[in-house]
């Protein structure tokens, strides 16, 4: 897909015939106006899904990226990742009367991006469709990568698909309006890249004011992350590959991070704020497992603090569900709990074989009981 006027330099995604481009700056509308335009020109229609509340703080921006497309708004939260709005979107996709040429545009957190994207898919057994995510997790993360896909009842992400976006436009601008809790959690994303791969990233960060959506080094972050998120992606695109480098390696801190949200319940703990705690476990559990020396931590605690995530649970939470998520998780392979931990700041891997008194110990220390 090209795009004709460019005012960033766009990252590239590079997976042969599905590669695309990330575009990360300011003030993109006009940008995104330009490719909807380009797109119809050659007859291919356009819609648009929208997350409810960014389409209420940001209405300019809607407009001036989509004009009069057809847009559908889904209510903010992680319940909308569910089977009956997936309903929704397709119902809407087919009145909207789209081919298989058509072209969905996603804007939204990681919510929107992962049901649209999941849309996309499966309709018409697969449209092209181009991610504008809205918040920092999404920017950092989410829209990258391919990685669509609904909740059930049983668990998190169990229906879904990879499909990978035809582009990636992330405007830094959008971030204003988002509140200071889902901007740190999304700070905890940018963490977990520079602790699972990006030591540089990682002292930067540690040498750093805490980030809010005005610093101006933010879209030069967000870049990084894309950048460290595609080159994974790019090694392994489907997460077969458990060794080094390998897609799973972007799950540091999650298998805990998904008992945390199950079991305190969903919403409690935003997504980003568990995956501190997780990142905190994930370095506990690796001292522990003696692959990185004791209290020469890298001052993850202190980092996670200063940007306003907990690194501890807020009230306990009991061992027997946490550990019961844990098995439930769809980590677990051939029923064996599978972590990534450190080697050092920058250096990690998964380590399947952890004996499960030293993961219930690893839990006693973030306060579960
Ligand atoms: N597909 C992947 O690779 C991947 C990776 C990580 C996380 N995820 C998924 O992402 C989801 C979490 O994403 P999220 O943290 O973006 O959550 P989200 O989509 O729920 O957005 C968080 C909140 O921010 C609001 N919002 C969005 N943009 C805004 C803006 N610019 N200004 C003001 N408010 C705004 C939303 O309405 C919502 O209330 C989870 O479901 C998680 O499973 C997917």
């Amino acid at each position: 897909m090209v795009i004709q006027e460019k005012v960033v330099q766009p990252l590239r995604v590079g997976l042969g015939e599905r590669s695309y481009e990330i575009f990360v700056g300011r003030n993109l509308s006009g940008d995104i106006r330009r490719m909807v335009e380009s797109l119809r020109e050659s007859n291919r229609r356009i819609v648009v899904l929208a997350d409810e509340q960014l389409a209420t703080l940001q209405p300019t921006f809607l407009t001036d990226a989509f004009g009069d497309c057809p847009r559908l708004e889904l209510p903010s939260g992680e319940t909308t990742k569910s089977l009956e709005k997936l309903g929704l979107v397709l119902d809407f996709l087919a009145d909207s009367k789209l081919d298989r040429s058509a072209c969905v545009f996603v804007v939204g957190g990681g919510v929107t991006g992962d049901l649209g994207g999941f849309a996309a898919a499966s309709f018409l057994r697969g449209i092209d469709f181009i991610q504008v995510p809205t918040t920092l997790l999404a920017m950092v993360d989410s829209s990258v990568g391919g990685k669509t896909g609904i909740n059930l009842s049983a668990g998190k992400n169990l229906v879904g698909a990879f499909h990978q976006p035809r582009a990636v436009f992330a405007d830094v601008d959008l971030l204003a309006s988002l509140s200071p809790r889902e901007f740190a959690a999304g700070m905890a994303e940018v963490i977990k890249y520079g602790l699972l791969g990006d030591r540089e990233l990682y002292e930067r960060l540690l040498k750093s004011e805490a980030f809010t959506a005005t610093s101006p080094e933010i879209g030069d972050i967000i870049k990084r992350c894309c950048q460290n998120k595609a080159r994974i992606v790019e090694g392994d695109e489907r997460e077969t590959d458990s060794g080094v480098g390998g897609r799973a390696l972007l799950n540091l801190g999650h298998t805990f991070a998904h008992a945390i949200e199950a079991v305190a319940g969903y919403g409690e703990y935003l997504h980003g704020e568990a995956v501190a705690i997780g990142m905190v476990c994930a370095l506990r559990l690796s001292e522990k497992l003696e692959f990185l020396e004791l209290g020469n931590g890298p001052d993850l605690e202190a980092l996670l603090g200063r940007q306003g995530l907990p690194t501890v649970l807020r009230a306990p939470l009991a061992l027997k569900p946490l550990l019961n998520a844990m098995h439930s998780d769809k980590k677990v392979k051939g029923g064996m709990l599978r972590f990534v931990v450190m080697d050092a700041v920058g250096v990690s891997r998964v380590a399947e074989d952890v004996p499960l008194s030293l993961v219930e110990d690893t839990w006693r220390t973030i306060g579960a009981s």
